[in-house]
């Protein structure tokens, strides 16, 4: 069963949620299954399809990771610095970073208690390769990574892309037995029903300031 929704509803209404994700309802396994098979529809360099999915349900591993990513969250120097440019942007509609900042402290406290937590993988490691390597070997999994949140939000399903492990990844790597030298872990995506399905379109930067014709 999916929501009733048209693709450009789909792809402008994708939030992340944090505050509405139903922490006491189970994600049906094969929906999960679902979205794996609509995720690796995404197109890969070479058709390489070095994409993996390690999707979390057990709880001690559950609070194992979510320790792990939370420590990486937390971790001195894992926030970029803000240019003036960014916290114009970031700030562009009233209010919206206390709700950005709200929603984050809550997903913090709870992520142990999310059903499913999702930590898609790519093989080959870029940590010394050149910009088009990197390029190359995010651009293969970054794309089905946001398509799996597209399809679990058509089936009601609530998602936020987050990077906490990622800042910790070896000891995310040891918890989950993914082989750290051969693979690199892209995100966490906490999966849940979501409470009620209405989700709207967010208000972004004007088009004009980002949009660039024939030359930037
Ligand atoms: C690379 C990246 C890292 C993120 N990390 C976190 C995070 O650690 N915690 C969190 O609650 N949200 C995280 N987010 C979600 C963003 O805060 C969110 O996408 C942004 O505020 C816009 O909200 P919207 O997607 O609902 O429009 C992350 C998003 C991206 C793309």
């Amino acid at each position: 069963m999916t929501l009733d929704l048209s693709s450009d509803q789909l792809l402008s209404t994708t939030r992340a949620v944090r505050h509405r994700l139903d922490l006491t309802r189970p994600v049906a396994r094969e929906l999960l299954e679902e979205c794996v098979d609509l995720a690796v529809q995404a197109p890969t360099g070479r058709n390489r399809q070095r994409w993996h999915f390690v999707i979390v349900t057990d709880p001690d591993r559950r609070a194992a990771l979510a320790d792990a990513w939370r420590a990486g969250v937390s971790a001195p120097g894992t926030s970029p610095a803000l240019r003036d440019r960014d916290l114009r942007r970031m700030n562009v509609v009233d209010g919206v970073m206390d709700r950005v900042f709200s929603g984050a402290a809550h997903l913090y406290e709870r992520l142990h208690e999310v059903p499913a937590l999702v930590v898609p993988c790519v093989e080959g490691r870029t940590d010394d390769a050149a910009v088009v390597h990197q390029a190359g070997t995010w651009g293969s999994i970054l794309p089905a990574a946001w398509s799996f949140m597209l399809a679990a939000r058509a089936r009601g399903l609530g998602t936020c892309w987050t990077s906490g492990n990622v800042a910790n990844e070896k000891e995310a790597a040891r918890i989950l037995d993914i082989p750290y030298g051969e693979v690199m872990q892209a995100a966490l995506i906490p999966v849940a029903h979501t409470i009620g399905t209405d989700f709207r379109p967010a208000r972004r930067v004007p088009r004009d300031e980002v949009l660039h014709w024939d030359r930037w």
